[in-house]
């Protein structure tokens, strides 16, 4: 099985979302497992410099830094294809997901890799059989509220990259109570796996 984990904080040092995601991975992966590893932190690069209403550019008319932009999201297309499991991490900023998780799904949603249009105009994705484990962690935003743009948002990419299988599992409104916040998401990690 091939898991894929994807951190999202902005926070190296001291991320409930990176230690709860984490501790999932500890408690999924088995012997022989292969596990796929991408901060967004470390790398990620914006959409930029486009010619066309797509994601694309015409390989002659492409500079060195739209060939970059492309190799990091053929790498990301494949880490995704090639994954059973997957799990993204993701803290709440500004009610939506941070800006490298927002720019890792523009770089991840590629016609006829991820999605594709059916010849009567309908959309699907082409990612099946996966599972995803989304950990969401958030300071006073409650999960899934009406503040929360993050999880639906999210949802609804994998759901567009045709991924239907998704467990949340959250330690939101941790600024109001800590303990009791991770001692809940810990309690689902548990009951998860
Ligand atoms: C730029 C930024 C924006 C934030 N916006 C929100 C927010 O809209 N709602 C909220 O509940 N918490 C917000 N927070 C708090 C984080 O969601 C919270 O601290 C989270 O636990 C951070 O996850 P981490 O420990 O993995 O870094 C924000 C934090 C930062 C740095």
């Amino acid at each position: 099985m091939k898991i894929y984990q994807i951190d999202s904080s902005a926070r190296k040092e001291g991320s409930t979302s990176r230690e709860l995601a984490k501790k999932l991975l500890n408690r999924i992966k088995k012997i022989g497992d292969e596990i796929i590893y991408r901060d967004l932190d470390d790398e990620m690069l914006f959409v930029s410099g486009l010619t066309e209403s797509g994601m694309k550019i015409p390989e002659k008319e492409q500079t060195s830094e739209h060939k970059k932009m492309f190799e990091l999201s053929d790498k990301l297309v494949v880490e995704l294809k090639e994954s059973d499991v997957i799990i993204i991490s993701a803290p709440i900023y500004n009610f939506g997901p941070p800006a490298t998780l927002k720019a890792w799904s523009d770089l991840a949603a590629r016609v006829k890799e991820t999605f594709e249009y059916t010849k009567d105009g309908n959309r699907v994705g082409l990612l099946k059989d996966k599972h995803v484990y989304l950990v969401i962690t958030s300071g006073g935003t409650k999960v899934h509220s009406k503040e929360d743009f993050l999880t639906p948002w999210l949802i609804h990419v994998l759901n567009f990259f045709g991924i239907k299988k998704i467990d949340i599992i959250a330690a939101d409104q941790m600024a109001l109570d800590y303990e009791g916040s991770i001692k809940k998401a810990e309690e689902k990690i548990n009951r998860l796996t």
